[in-house]
């Protein structure tokens, strides 16, 4: 049995081409689950495998030779992708561009945002990295105004639904629980944006979702790393962002998801445990800003010799 997963249980399943192989040993160089041994020069499957094979495809990657297959744990030889037909590499300045111009948009235009779009930003998606492959990260799209404001009623909805949960007796409550740095986040941020989201929406005002036209939520299973959904979702931002969207995390749905109804889950096919989340607001940006932000780190502690 492989590492278990949402998707997967078994491990993955390796070919090596005899005829093909070189045996430069590369494969072998990179494989860090160490399921592969130069043998009579020649890879062959070891027997010091970690976990068995995780069905990276790493080994296939590197392969000059085109002489490994790789299937199983939900990967296919089509997962893997020529690089021929790329442009030239990234190179730091475009990107420095593209990421100090981005800023947290939440006024849009009044313009729609087409499906090719949508979809090569699904596209791009696909090529983060994630702590265990396959990807347990799963993606909500929400395209077109008109769904995203539905979902942010739905949101608000149960956000009415939950006030007590943040009132003053209830937060002193639920302190030692909690602890004291929830609690001060509670009451100096948590509270006051429910009371605004929900005094916004008695005035048909959105500004849980800002009517964008396109939304994401990206989330975990109870499998994935905690970071996974929101890597994910960071790629999706850098690609929206390539694509000339503006874009903005939105934190909040989440909890009201994951802590929600049996009949909001369901409505957004969202039954059983995700324990993280975050949803990605994107569509054209009205206003342009004029200055990048840069934003002090909390700490940098360089060590060095
Ligand atoms: C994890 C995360 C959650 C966020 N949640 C919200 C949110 O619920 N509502 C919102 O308007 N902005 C949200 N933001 C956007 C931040 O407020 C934004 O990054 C901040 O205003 C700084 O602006 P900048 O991105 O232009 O530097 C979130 C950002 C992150 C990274
Ligand atoms: S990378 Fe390819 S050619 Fe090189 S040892 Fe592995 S299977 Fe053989
Ligand atoms: S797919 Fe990944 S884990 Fe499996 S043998 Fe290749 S490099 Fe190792």
């Amino acid at each position: 049995m492989g590492i278990i997963t949402s998707r997967t249980r078994e491990n993955g399943q390796l070919r090596i081409d005899e005829e093909r192989c070189t045996g430069c040993g590369l494969c072998v160089g990179v494989c860090k689950d160490f399921s592969l041994e130069l043998r009579n020069g020649k890879a062959v499957l070891s027997s010091k495998s970690v976990f068995g094979c995780i069905g990276c495809g790493q080994c296939a990657a590197v392969c000059p030779e085109d002489a490994i297959t790789v299937s199983g744990r939900e990967f296919s030889m089509d997962d893997l992708l020529p690089l021929d037909f790329l442009k030239e590499k990234a190179d730091y300045g475009s990107w420095m561009s593209l990421i100090t111009r981005r800023r947290s948009v939440r006024d849009f235009r009044d313009r729609e945002v087409d499906r090719d779009t949508v979809d090569r930003i699904l596209k791009a998606v696909q090529l983060a990295p994630v702590g265990i492959p396959p990807s347990d990260v799963g993606v909500l799209v929400l395209h077109g105004t008109a769904r995203v404001r539905e979902f942010s009623w739905d949101i608000i909805n149960q956000m009415k639904r939950s006030r007590f949960f943040f009132s003053g007796w209830m937060l002193f409550l639920i302190r030692p629980f909690l602890g004291k740095e929830a609690v001060e986040l509670f009451s100096s941020f948590g509270a006051p944006l429910l009371d605004k989201l929900i005094r916004a929406r008695d005035r048909d005002e959105n500004l849980l979702l800002y009517d964008a036209p396109l939304a994401m939520y990206f989330y975990s299973t109870s499998y994935s790393d905690p970071a996974d959904p929101i890597i994910t979702a960071t790629y999706a931002m850098l690609a929206a962002e390539s694509l000339g969207l503006g874009t903005c995390f939105i934190g909040t749905p989440h909890y009201f998801l994951r802590y929600g109804s049996k009949k909001l889950k369901a409505k957004y096919g969202l039954e059983g445990k995700h324990p993280n989340g975050i949803m990605l607001i994107m569509g054209y940006p009205r206003y342009k800003f004029r200055k990048g932000i840069r934003r002090s780190l909390a700490g940098i502690t360089y060590m060095d010799h």
